[in-house]
């Protein structure tokens, strides 16, 4: 199996190399090489910019690959290039999309499948599902069997871990140092978390497996956290016990819109997903790594990197804590 994947060297697409490299496909990569590369020389590496549209297209003109991933598709022009690309030039495309293509609202069986209305409310979410309208349209009119995955929060080596508040997060410092961290609501919110290796194991196997084609797939973990639960197990990855200080989302957004935007677009909401369908289509997607584990690799590799965020110089959050805890707010154990 000759599989090309856009990006390649990310975060998922870590994940997803490591995969197909062990059911022997045979790996190419497309990037700019801006990256340290980890992969393993096994990995053939090609260099350009996707945004180059008529460079990118010419390159793979005289290509053919089994499967091609586009790990790195954000825009409708980026797929509409991918089309024009790789049409009559692989068997399946896979596009990686998000959860965030559903929007905020919540099922009443709670857990969001991909049967459930796509409505999104960021510009990310609008222009990916955009973007899935151009590869479900490529699929009906057979220009290569198509297959759409839908990762929510996923995370590991080479990045950071977030928290309930905001991507690069500066609690998991104040918890080593056994200070109190902010939660939005009561921290009942409901989260999954996926680490890298199992999403890729998705990608990896859904690569070549016919009863994908045409599917649409949430590829989450099917354990259903908390927030409590989620800083928890994080927090056990550092030896510690998490003190949680409870506020509304709102109260801790107006404090910087832009620092706490993971909050008002996505954190304050549920995130919770049914990925019964990926497992019974993809029976080698079997999760295996709980956060604590997960926790303790990516704040390893944080630390390794010199990527570990520092909490003494962040004074804006101390601050907000400092106004908490004056208001008469307690911390609680998560
Ligand atoms: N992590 C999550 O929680 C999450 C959740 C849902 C969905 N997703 C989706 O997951 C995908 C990200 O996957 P990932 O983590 O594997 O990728 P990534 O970390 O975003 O990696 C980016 C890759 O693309 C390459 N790249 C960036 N710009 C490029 C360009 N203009 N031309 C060619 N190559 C370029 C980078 O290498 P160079 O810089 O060297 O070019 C690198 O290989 C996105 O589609 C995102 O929407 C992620």
């Amino acid at each position: 199996m000759r599989v090309l994947i856009i990006g390649g060297t990310g975060l998922i697409s870590r994940g997803i190399v490591k995969h197909l490299l062990a059911r022997g496909a045979e790996v190419t990569v497309f990037n700019r090489a801006q990256r340290e590369n980890t992969l393993s020389g096994e990995v053939k590496r090609l260099t350009g910019d996707r945004n180059q549209f008529a460079d990118f297209e010419r390159q793979f003109a005289a290509t053919r690959f089994d499967v091609v991933i586009d790990m790195i598709g954000f825009t409708p022009e980026q797929a509409a290039s991918d089309v024009r690309a790789f049409r009559g030039r692989c068997e399946q495309f896979i596009f990686c999309s998000t959860v965030c293509t559903y929007g905020v609202k919540m099922p009443p069986q709670v857990l969001v499948d991909e049967s459930f209305p796509q409505e999104p409310v960021s510009g990310y979410g609008r222009n990916k599902l955009a973007c899935e309208q151009i590869f479900r349209r490529a699929h009906d009119e057979r220009q290569f069997q198509v297959t759409i995955i839908r990762p929510s929060s996923t995370y590991g080596a080479g990045a950071p871990l977030i928290d309930n508040l905001e991507p690069d997060a500066t609690a998991w410092d104040r918890i080593e140092r056994g200070q109190p961290v902010l939660c939005a609501g009561d921290g009942l919110g409901l989260w999954q978390s996926t680490h890298r290796d199992d999403c890729g194991k998705f990608f990896a196997y859904a690569a070549l497996n016919p009863r994908t084609y045409g599917q649409n797939y949430n590829a989450t973990r099917d354990e259903v956290l908390t927030w409590r639960d989620y800083h928890r197990q994080a927090a056990t990855a550092l030896g510690k016990t998490a003190q949680l200080v409870f506020m509304p989302a709102a109260w801790i957004v107006q404090h910087d819109p832009q620092r706490f935007g993971l909050l008002h677009e996505i954190t304050q909401f549920h995130g919770a997903y049914n990925s019964t369908k990926a497992r019974r289509d993809v029976p080698e997607f079997v999760c295996e790594v709980d956060l604590t584990s997960g926790a303790t690799e990516t704040f390893a590799d944080l630390r390794h990197r010199n990527a570990w965020r520092d909490s003494q110089a962040d004074t804006l959050y101390q601050s907000m804590m400092d106004e908490a805890l004056a208001s008469g707010v307690a911390p609680v154990p998560a």
